[in-house]
C-alpha cells in the first residue's frame, strides 16, 4: 500500500487506493479528511500534530510552528522548547509521521505502512525539494517518489474525465504557495506543456491581512499594542477568527469579527469588497503567471478545454469570477479542491508499483526552473550565469557542459551549478559550488564533460564524464541550503522516540 500525501502549508491530505483501485480519504483520528500542518512541542518526548495544536498556538505561541512549508529549502532553526535543532525538515517529518500513523489505524492497524508519494509545488526550487525528501527520510519513510501538485491533479482529473484529447490548465492557489500548470492529455499521455508560480501566497497571507487590519484598528483605538504579552492569546486567536471570517466571505457578502480584551469589547464587520481588494493584488500576479503559462505552451486561452481549480482558495469567488473573465471559459467544479492533489498522488502511487500500467496514464512533467553553470563570458570577461536545462524542459532530462584541461595532470575543475533564468549571477541561485577531482595523469588539453542531470523529480544531479578513457562518474556535491547526510541520520534518530499525538 502507498500513501499519497499533500503536504500542505496549511493543511496536509492523505489518500490511499482501496480494494476497487479507487482513491479515498484518510479520515484523521480527529475525525477529519484534512489535518492543519501545525505542530505543538509538548515535552522532550511528545509533540502534537494537527487541529490541537493549532488551538495550542494561542496559549503557546512560541511552541507552536505553522506554515513551515514556506520555509523549506532554508537554513532555518525555530527556537522551540525541547528540540534543539528544529528545522523546517524536522517540523515537517512530525506532520508526515501523523498522517502516515492515522492512515494506518484507518486503513490497516494490523500491518504498518510505510511507502509514500509525496506532492510538492510545481514551483518548488531544488533546494525545496531537496528538503521535502529529507523530512520523508527524517520521519523513517519511503518515498517512493515526489509528484509536482498540480500535476498529480491533472491525473487524477484525466483518469477520472476519461478524456481523451484535450488542453487543462490547473490554478492551484493553496495556504501559502501558486501553480499554474497547462498540461495536455493525449490518451493515456498526460504531458505537462508549461508550468510557472509563486512561492508565497495564498490563504494564510489573506488572513494575515484581515488581522493587520483588525491590529490597527484596535491598537489605534484603544493605544495598546496587541502584541504584548497580555494580549497575546487574543491576538492569536485573531488568526482563526480572520480565517474563519475569509471563508464565510466566500458565501456570504460580510462576516464579523468579535474581539474581547479587558477593556475594549469589539465586533469588526469585514466586508467582500474589503476582502477583495486584498485578494486583486494577489490575483493580477497570479494572472501574470497564468499568461506566462500559456505563452510557454504555445496555447491561446481559447485552445483549453477546461480550467480545473484546485487549493482551498482557489473557491474565493472573486477568484473564479476572474479567471472565467481572462480565460472565457467557465472553471470547473469536477473535483474537490482540497482532495484532488492527494488523490493524484495515491493514483500515481499504483502506476509506480504496478508493472502492468497499460491501463493507467502516464505523466510526462517538466522542469519549473532552468539550470546552468556559471562561465566567463569572453566579450567582458565577467562571470555569467549560462543556462544548460532550459525551464519547461521535458524530466528527465540532461545536458553536457564541455571542458579542456589546462595543463598536464590537472588535478580538479571548478564548477557552480545555478538555478534561475538570469544572465547576472546574483540574480540566481547557486545551488553547488564545488571542485571537482579529476582523474590522474590526463594530458593537456584533454576533453570532457560534465554531464548536468535532472531526475523526474527535478532534483539535479551532477557527472563527471571524459569520453576518451571510458569514464563517467556521478559526484556529490554540497546543497549550502540543506542538511547534511549525517544531520539527516542523527534526527531521523532523535525524532523516532518522540511520541506523536
Ligand atoms: N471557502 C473558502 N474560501 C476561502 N478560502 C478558503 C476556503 N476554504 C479553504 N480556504 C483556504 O484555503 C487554504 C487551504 O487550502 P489548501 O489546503 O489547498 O492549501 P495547502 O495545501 O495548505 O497549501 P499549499 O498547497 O499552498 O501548500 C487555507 O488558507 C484556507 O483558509
Ligand atoms: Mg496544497
Amino acid at each position: 500500500m502507498i500513501l499519497g500525501i499533500d503536504l500542505g502549508t496549511t493543511y496536509s491530505v492523505c489518500s490511499f487506493l482501496d480494494e476497487n483501485g479507487e482513491p479515498q480519504i484518510v479520515i484523521n483520528t480527529e475525525g477529519s479528511r484534512i489535518t492543519p500542518s501545525v505542530v505543538y512541542f509538548e515535552s522532550e518526548s511528545s509533540v502534537i500534530v494537527g487541529q490541537a495544536a493549532k488551538d495550542n498556538s494561542i496559549t503557546f505561541p512560541s511552541d507552536v510552528i505553522s506554515a513551515v512549508k514556506n520555509d523549506m529549502g532554508i537554513k532555518k532553526n525555530y527556537p522551540v522548547s525541547y528540540v534543539e535543532q528544529c528545522t523546517p525538515e524536522v517540523v515537517s517529518s512530525f506532520i508526515l509521521k501523523k498522517i502516515v500513523s492515522d492512515a494506518n489505524k484507518y486503513i490497516a492497524p494490523e500491518k504498518p505502512i510505510n511507502d509514500v508519494i509525496i506532492t510538492i509545488p510545481a514551483y518548488f526550487t531544488d533546494a525545496q525539494r531537496v528538503a521535502t525528501e529529507d523530512a520523508a527520510r527524517i520521519a523513517g519513510l519511503n518515498l517512493i517518489k515526489t509528484i509536482n501538485e498540480p500535476t498529480a491533479a491533472a491525473l487524477y482529473y484525466a483518469t477520472k474525465s476519461k478524456l481523451n484529447h484535450a488542453n487543462i490548465l490547473i490554478y492551484d492557489l493553496g495556504g501559502g504557495t501558486f501553480d499554474v500548470t497547462i498540461v495536455r492529455i493525449d490518451g493515456n499521455d498526460i504531458n505537462v506543456k508549461s508550468t510557472s508560480g509563486i512561492s508565497k501566497v495564498g490563504g494564510r497571507f489573506f488572513d494575515e491581512e484581515i488581522v493587520d487590519h483588525i491590529q490597527s484598528y484596535i491598537e489605534d483605538k484603544y493605544d495598546i499594542d496587541l502584541e504584548d504579552e497580555e494580549y497575546l492569546d487574543i491576538y492569536q486567536e485573531l488568526f482563526s477568527k480572520a480565517e474563519k471570517a475569509k471563508i464565510q466571505l466566500s458565501s456570504q457578502n460580510k462576516a464579523v469579527i468579535s474581539v474581547r480584551g479587558g477593556s475594549f469589547k469589539e465586533s469588526i464587520t469585514i466586508t467582500r469588497e474589503f476582502f477583495e481588494n486584498i485578494v486583486s493584488k494577489l490575483y493580477r500576479r497570479t494572472e501574470f503567471n497564468v499568461n506566462k503559462a500559456l505563452k510557454d505552451a504555445g496555447l491561446n486561452a481559447a485552445d483549453l478545454d477546461k480550467v480545473i481549480l484546485v487549493g482551498g482558495s482557489s473557491r474565493i469567488p472573486y477568484i473564479e469570477n476572474h479567471l472565467e473573465a481572462l480565460l472565457g471559459i467557465k472553471p470547473s467544479h469536477e473535483v474537490n479542491p482540497d482532495e484532488v492533489v492527494a488523490m493524484g498522488a495515491a493514483i500515481y502511487g499504483r502506476q509506480l508499483s504496478d508493472n502492468d500500467a497499460s491501463d493507467g496514464k502516464v505523466i510526462h512533467d517538466v522542469c519549473s526552473h532552468s539550470i546552468g553553470v556559471v562561465t566567463i563570458d569572453p566579450s567582458s570577461m565577467t562571470k555569467i550565469n549560462s543556462i544548460i536545462i532550459k525551464r519547461n524542459s521535458p524530466v528527465p532530462t540532461d545536458a553536457l557542459i564541455p571542458f579542456r584541461t589546462a595543463s598536464d595532470n590537472q588535478k580538479e575543475i571548478d564548477i557552480s551549478i545555478t538555478e534561475g533564468e538570469f544572465r547576472e549571477v546574483s540574480d540566481v541561485t547557486i545551488i553547488a559550488n564545488e571542485k571537482i577531482r579529476l582523474p590522474e595523469q590526463l594530458a593537456m588539453g584533454t576533453r570532457g564533460n560534465i554531464r548536468l542531470q535532472l531526475d523526474k523529480s527535478q532534483l539535479v544531479h551532477a557527472f563527471l564524464n571524459i569520453p576518451e578513457i571510458n569514464y563517467e562518474k556521478e559526484f556529490t556535491f554540497t546543497r549550502s541550503s540543506n542538511l547534511t547526510q549525517q544531520e539527516v541520520d542523527r534526527l531521523t534518530g532523535i525524532i523516532a522516540d518522540y511520541e506523536i499525538g
